[in-house]
């Protein structure tokens, strides 16, 4: 086969990861791979390279992708889907491993739609994607939460003050719970759990003159503006409060373990089934089994809230 790799959307520590692990598996069965540069937008343009085993070497360590990545609107357009599949004729591709989050699979569900053989490996720190169990680049984003919570909570303590910590996942709330739990935040704030504004208030209030010391708050972003709510916090509970955003710095850093892992697992399953002609469909890890689902239903499945770690919240923050 003649098998093109992008990756697209929000980066994710691990893509490198499983770009190489599609590069090599689809060479070690006689194929020929070609890298896309910028995601759909460079496949528009025509940025393809033929790759061998050795442009993928050294990378498996590395955040970010070698491909680049990029976020194009007008694919929702058939006018501009026509060009993608245009130059794919080009280069006679037969297929696409399309890397990334659920606008990844969109693509790839209408380029399946329009002939093209896809598969949806899924690329994004929000592990938003309810196909599988988790996200290449969710482990590494969480392991970068953790230790800047960490640091938040020295800094925190030692100024008796109240910490808001606005972590990322867009609109899932997975990165807050965990990273929550991992660094025993006093509340998580999430969009299953939502935000009880007077709840909390009078919460810290209780938790101030009963002399704890700090509060650590971890909140979902696109749910407040959290300084803002660090001053209603500080006008209301008697603690100092500070509001840190997280931001970008939880989309890089070199992958975990667990994100290689993940990414060389699915990068393969991804290549073994375009072998078996199979198109269409987004690869994940269900109870650490690899699975394949329909792009269609991977984008109409909701997560399931997360119960038992909520409950879990519930009883020991
Ligand atoms: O999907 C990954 C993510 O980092 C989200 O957590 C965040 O909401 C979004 O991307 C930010 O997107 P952009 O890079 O376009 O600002």
């Amino acid at each position: 086969m003649r098998i093109g790799v992008l990756t697209s959307g929000g980066d994710a520590p691990g893509m490198n990861a499983c770009i190489r692990a599609v590069v090599r598996a689809a060479l070690a069965s006689g194929d020929q791979v070609f890298g896309i540069y910028d995601g759909y937008r460079g496949l528009v343009e025509g940025k393809l390279v033929e790759f061998t085993r050795k442009d993928v070497s050294e990378i498996l360590n590395y955040g970010g992708t070698i491909l680049g990545t990029a976020r194009l609107p007008e694919f929702q357009y058939e006018a501009v889907r026509k060009l993608a599949v245009d130059q794919l004729k080009k280069y006679d591709i037969d297929a696409l491993v399309c890397i990334g989050g659920d606008g990844t699979y969109t693509g790839a569900l209408r380029l399946h739609e329009m002939g093209i053989k896809t598969i949806g490996v899924p690329g994004t720190i929000d592990n938003d994607i309810a196909s599988s169990d988790y996200t290449i680049g969710f482990s590494t984003a969480l392991n970068t939460a953790c230790e800047a919570i960490d640091k938040l909570r020295d800094t925190s303590s030692s100024h008796q003050r109240c910490s808001i910590i606005e972590v990322m996942g867009r609109h899932c709330g997975d990165l807050a719970l965990y990273s929550g739990i991992c660094c025993g935040a006093e509340y998580i704030i999430t969009n299953e759990t939502g935000l009880d504004k007077e709840k909390l208030l009078k919460s810290l209030k209780e938790n101030r003159l009963n002399g704890r010391r700090h509060a650590i708050v971890v909140i979902s972003e696109n749910i407040t503006d959290v300084y803002q709510l660090a001053k209603e916090v500080e006008s209301y509970s008697g603690y100092e409060c500070r509001a840190t955003i997280l931001g970008y710095i939880q989309r890089g850093g070199n992958p975990t373990p667990e994100d290689r892992l993940l990414a060389a697992r699915l990068g393969k399953y991804a290549v073994d089934l375009l072998h078996e002609g199979t198109s269409g469909v987004a690869v994940g890890v269900v109870d650490n089994k690899l699975k394949a689902t329909p792009i269609e239903e991977a984008l109409t499945m909701v997560s399931e809230p997360n119960v038992e770690l909520n409950k879990l919240v519930q009883k020991i923050s």
